[in-house]
């Protein structure tokens, strides 16, 4: 237990925008607060302590979160008549104290190296007359997994293994906002796993913005290859890992990966564009050629491999023969799924100086045209497995149904089964199940389970 008596049975909610890093930092917001004996509650309205874990990455995101935090300022007072508003994250980061120029009510702004600090910043916004309590300090020198974590799942987690990014890609904000690349010590993520392992976790995502750089930082020499291999001998049932730069991934990781049975056939690799130009003035340090060609050594190595990826529509000066080529690296390659996005100026990006008089119905158009062929590539990915027996590891109800079941399976596509009669729902979640794929649509297969949950 901390020692914040302050803070000892109040109740907090968080609510998370963003990567996966910013879900991993919430489970440490939620552990930190436990720890200073916090009651979690599941609605913002009840919540003493509201704490936003924010993101940049696209213009939209700023927008979402001041429409979020000025709904607070009307909403009804908690019973203890006092409602603390934190926010953290990397418009935390990257704003500072500004932020109460968009959202007066706010009284805590913690950085992305901040979460440790939280409880004292709670402590003097509730000691003070309404002074904003800030910390985005960039040097604090502990890794955020010393800090106590909440897992959102018994048999899932997150294992940050870097934070940070060197790469500076020209329309990215994340470097500024993140730092440089830090690396954790190869010993303390092997042992994590080993713990969670025992304690009941079966699939672990090893978390960073470019974990094929890890071990460059501390040891001179890239060891992504050899961390994988020494995680997959803990025993752990299931490894994925994200985010990857096809810059840095090498040959002896793609080895790595065929041989340790516990590394998930599913590869996320942003790719961003298909046009060697547009790749170039994005910072990217690969040609159209070089992706393609590393395709190919992942999927010769990984048979039946699914990869998936991130594209950016409407980069600065992107022609119309450039996004052609981004269509057909995508048929080329043949993604079982995409992420898509527009691109979005990042003030303080070198991208945002380039002017680009393409109109916005045009970029429309194309992200348009991309989003029906990645459909169609997703729905081609899901066909082939028609009619297959898959394996799920089970996360819960579907939003719509709670008697259908919803899973992962191992290529990472969305599972859909109903809870067998005379089974109960909550029984099965965090369970290995087999599923027969009758039907397999764009997003989703879904069938009967069949044989015994493990
Ligand atoms: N480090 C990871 C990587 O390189 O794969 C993830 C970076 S970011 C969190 C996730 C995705 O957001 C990027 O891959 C990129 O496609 C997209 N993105 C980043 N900056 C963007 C911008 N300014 N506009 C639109 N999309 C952006
Ligand atoms: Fe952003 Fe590029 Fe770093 Fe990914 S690799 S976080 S896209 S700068
Ligand atoms: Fe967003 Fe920060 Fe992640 S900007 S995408 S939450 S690293």
């Amino acid at each position: 237990m901390l020692a914040h008596p302050a803070l000892e049975g109040l109740t907090y909610h968080v609510k998370t925008f963003g990567c996966q890093m910013n879900l991993h930092d919430s489970e440490r917001v939620s552990g930190v607060l436990g720890a200073c004996g916090c009651v979690e509650v599941g609605t913002p309205e009840e919540a003493d302590i509201v704490v936003y874990m924010t993101c940049c990455v696209r213009e939209k995101a700023d927008t979402h979160l001041y429409g979020q935090v000025s709904a607070m300022v009307s909403a009804p007072k908690p019973p203890s008549g006092r409602r603390i508003v934190a926010v953290g994250g990397c418009i935390a980061q990257r704003d500072g104290g500004d932020i109460r120029e968009h959202m007066p009510n706010v009284d805590v702004v913690f950085g992305t190296r901040a979460v440790g600090s939280l409880p004292e910043l709670i402590e003097d916004a509730l000691r003070g007359n309404g002074t904003l309590a800030t910390d985005t300090s960039e040097d604090d020198p502990r890794f955020s997994t010393d800090l106590p974590s909440r897992r959102e799942a018994s048999w899932h987690a997150w294992v940050p293994i870097m934070t940070g990014c060197n790469n500076f890609c020209s329309y990215c904000i994340v470097p500024y906002v993140r730092g440089r690349e830090r690396d954790r010590r190869f010993e303390d993520i092997v042992s994590e796993v080993e713990r969670l392992k025992a304690d009941g976790v079966r699939e672990v995502c090893l978390l960073g913005q470019n974990v094929n750089s890890f071990g460059r930082q501390r040891y001179g020499a890239p060891r992504f290859a050899e961390l994988l291999r020494a995680v997959g001998e803990t025993g752990i049932e299931r490894i994925r890992f994200t985010s990857s730069h096809p810059k840095d991934l090498s040959d002896e990781t793609i080895a790595a990966m065929a041989e340790t049975d516990a590394v998930m056939p599913q590869l996320h690799l942003a790719v961003q564009s298909g046009s060697t130009k547009v790749l170039k003035a994005m910072n990217r340090h690969y040609t159209r050629e070089d992706f393609i060609s590393l395709a190919g050594r992942i999927k010769d190595a990984n048979p039946g491999i699914a990869l998936s990826t991130d594209i950016i529509v409407g980069f600065p000066g992107e022609t119309e023969e450039d996004f052609e080529q981004t269509l057909s690296l995508v048929r080329e390659v043949g993604f079982a799924s995409a992420f898509t996005f527009i691109y979005s100026k990042r003030p303080g990006t070198p991208a945002a100086k380039i002017d680009d008089p393409t109109p916005r119905e045009v970029i429309q158009g194309r992200f348009d045209r991309l989003a029906e062929l990645v459909a169609d590539l997703a729905y081609e990915a899901n066909q082939s497995e028609l009619g297959a027996t898959v394996e799920a590891l089970v996360e819960g109800p579907s939003k719509r149904n709670p008697n259908v079941l919803v899973g992962h399976s191992p290529k990472n596509k969305t599972v859909l089964f109903d809870v067998p009669d005379g089974r109960e729902a909550s029984e099965l979640v965090g369970k290995l199940v087999d599923v027969r794929a009758d039907e397999a649509k764009t997003w989703y297969l879904r069938g009967p389970m069949v044989g015994e949950p493990r």
